[in-house]
């Protein structure tokens, strides 16, 4: 056993949510929900990993016919949660991680930008945008056929088009609740919908939902505010921010630790409960000057629970694992030392949990883990 992991085995709490971990799984999408509505098997693969202490879904899309679509990860399986039918399959889901001991939240996901228009649940929903733009790229994390078929301008969202989205997040947010999840994910990062609004580059609005830093977070705070409306006050909001975008894997939201206190302090000040930091590499330093990294930056600047992720089990980043041979890394120690320096309340574990179900088990006993295989992505297992 490695005892020097044994503060990461601790209970943690937020409002109505009790994790008996610190471990996450972070949000991926599988596309394995034929439309919208998830397959059988769906419910084994999230119970098979329900000893971590949170279980966060991939994503899933808003009731709101632009949501989803083509993407960079998911094509024509991509689940929603709304309708009878895939409601039935959630709640299935969500029994068997509370009877494996495990706690769920669904991550709500709106392409915005990133959605391939003509495709989809509702191929003939234009896709949606705050100013028609795709954004600059720069080591794009997309293949060149797709840049060229996703970035054509589009038309900025109208003020009923905005309404519509914030309902649609709403709605789905109510049915997660009612099924019984224990949180509602919010995917704010990666340059879909949300994200959005709160880069520059897209967001070129000179009404109320664009301007400075802060009017851009306005179209985010009113789906939190929206969301918390119908769900219970101690039920957690978790927000995913992330400096990177698909179209610019090297893209800063944030320049400077001031900048990133305005943006997430009006997500906290809105609502936001944790925050789910997406990093490339969790310990890379967010800023000039500290070694600390983004989550811990979060963490500082708003008072709340930071979760980090990225690049934890592997010693190449999400991004470099497409293209570059990549094996397993144990750099739990670097994890712990941090967790130690109250840097971080939540580790979340993207790949490494796909590759091997019992990943948490296995470094807590010492374990060889399972090593990377890209073929691992088109399986639930
Ligand atoms: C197959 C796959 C699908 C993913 N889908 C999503 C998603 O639906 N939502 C999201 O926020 N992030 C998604 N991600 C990103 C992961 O949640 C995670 O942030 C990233 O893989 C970095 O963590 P890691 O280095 O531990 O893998 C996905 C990653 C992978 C590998």
């Amino acid at each position: 056993m490695r005892h020097d992991l044994d503060p990461l085995f601790a209970p943690f709490r937020c409002g109505s949510l009790t994790l008996a971990n610190r471990f996450v799984m972070s949000p991926m999408t599988r596309n394995f929900s034929p439309n919208g509505v998830p397959v059988p098997g769906v419910a084994d693969y999230y119970a098979r990993r329900a000893h971590m202490g949170l279980v966060i879904t991939e994503g899933v899309g808003p009731d709101h016919p632009a949501a989803l679509g083509d993407g960079t990860t998911g094509g024509p399986a991509l689940p929603v949660l709304h309708g009878d039918a895939a409601l039935a399959s959630w709640r299935t889901v969500v029994d068997a991680v509370h009877a494996a001991g495990g706690k769920i939240a669904p991550q709500l996901w709106h392409m915005g930008p990133i959605r391939l228009a003509g495709t989809g649940p509702h191929p003939d929903a234009p896709s949606l945008s705050p100013s028609g733009l795709w954004g600059p790229f720069d080591r794009a994390m997309v293949p060149p056929d797709y840049l060229a078929a996703v970035m054509a301008p589009g038309q900025p969202m109208t003020d009923d088009d905005i309404s519509a989205v914030i309902a649609g997040y709403a709605r789905s947010a109510a049915n997660a609740h009612a099924l019984g999840f224990d949180a509602i994910a919010l995917h704010g990062g990666h340059g879909y919908l949300l994200d959005s609004f709160l880069w520059a580059e897209t967001n070129q609005r000179t009404d109320q939902w664009g301007g400075d830093l802060l009017r851009r977070t306005g179209l985010a705070r009113e789906v939190v505010r929206a969301i918390r409306q119908v769900i219970p006050a101690e039920k957690p909001i978790i927000y995913r921010l992330s400096q990177w975008k698909l179209q610019d894997y090297g893209a800063a939201l944030a320049q400077t630790p001031e900048e990133l206190g305005l943006i997430a302090g009006a997500l906290a000040d809105a609502g936001v409960d944790i925050f789910d930091v997406s990093t490339r590499h969790f310990d890379a330093p967010a800023f000039a000057g500290s070694d600390m990294g983004l989550a811990g930056w979060v963490g500082k600047l708003t008072g709340k629970p930071v979760m980090t992720v990225g690049g934890i089990g592997f010693d190449k980043d999400l991004a470099s694992s497409f293209v570059e041979p990549t094996t397993t890394f144990d750099n739990l120690e670097e994890v712990s030392r941090r967790f130690a320096a109250g840097e971080f309340d939540l580790v979340a574990i993207g790949r490494a949990a796909l590759m091997d179900a019992d990943w948490i088990g296995k470094a807590r006993r010492g374990e060889p883990f399972n090593p990377f295989d890209m073929s691992a992505y088109g399986r639930l297992e």
